[in-house]
């Protein structure tokens, strides 16, 4: 290897290939792997070139998911609603097999029309066309227009 890994992912303990070109999700909290491909809207019915790693040995955190996505660069509102679950992540964009681009997620204050509110009486869920509005706290989301808040199951809310 060219440089220090930290990570515990040198090339002869790599457990998730490289990829060429595409997005991986690094530092992503243990666990929270599946609930990043369900947000990014993949569940390989697409022919989508993806790895993931579960519960993979790390230095900052004790144990970390890592979400490779070939091909692919994501969006805000994907990174915004990521933020959510996996505060700590770090986007990488790799072209020809560099890392040109590196950064934290960030908590956005408000997210809009990528969560659907949970609560069927809410304004945003019935039939007139009102994009769904969520305010991010400490620990989770609340509803703008019904004030519902979701801690849990963010995830959950995911509009698809
Ligand atoms: N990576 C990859 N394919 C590449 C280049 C990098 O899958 N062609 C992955 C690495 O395995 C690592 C992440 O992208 O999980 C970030 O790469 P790099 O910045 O080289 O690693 P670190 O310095 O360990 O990153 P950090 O400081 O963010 O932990
Ligand atoms: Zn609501």
């Amino acid at each position: 290897s060219d440089h220090d890994h930290h990570d515990g992912d040198d090339d002869h303990e790599l457990r998730v290939s490289k990829i060429r070109d595409g997005t991986v999700i690094d530092h992503v909290r243990g666990g929270q792997a599946l609930n990043v491909l369900a947000i990014l809207g993949i569940d390989g019915t697409d022919g989508e070139e993806v790895s993931v790693g579960m519960n993979v040995p790390s230095n900052r955190f004790a144990r970390k998911d890592i979400v490779k996505v070939e091909g692919r660069e994501l969006s805000q509102d994907e990174v915004d609603v990521l933020s959510l679950i996996a505060p700590d992540a770090t986007i990488n964009i790799v072209r020809d097999y560099d890392v040109v681009e590196k950064h934290r997620v960030e908590r956005p204050d408000v997210v809009e029309g990528v969560l659907s509110c949970p609560n069927a009486g809410c304004i945003t869920t019935g039939d007139e066309p009102v994009t769904s509005r969520f305010t991010v706290l400490e620990d989770g989301v609340r509803c703008s227009y019904c004030e519902r808040i979701v801690r849990e199951e963010i995830a959950s809310l995911i509009d698809t």
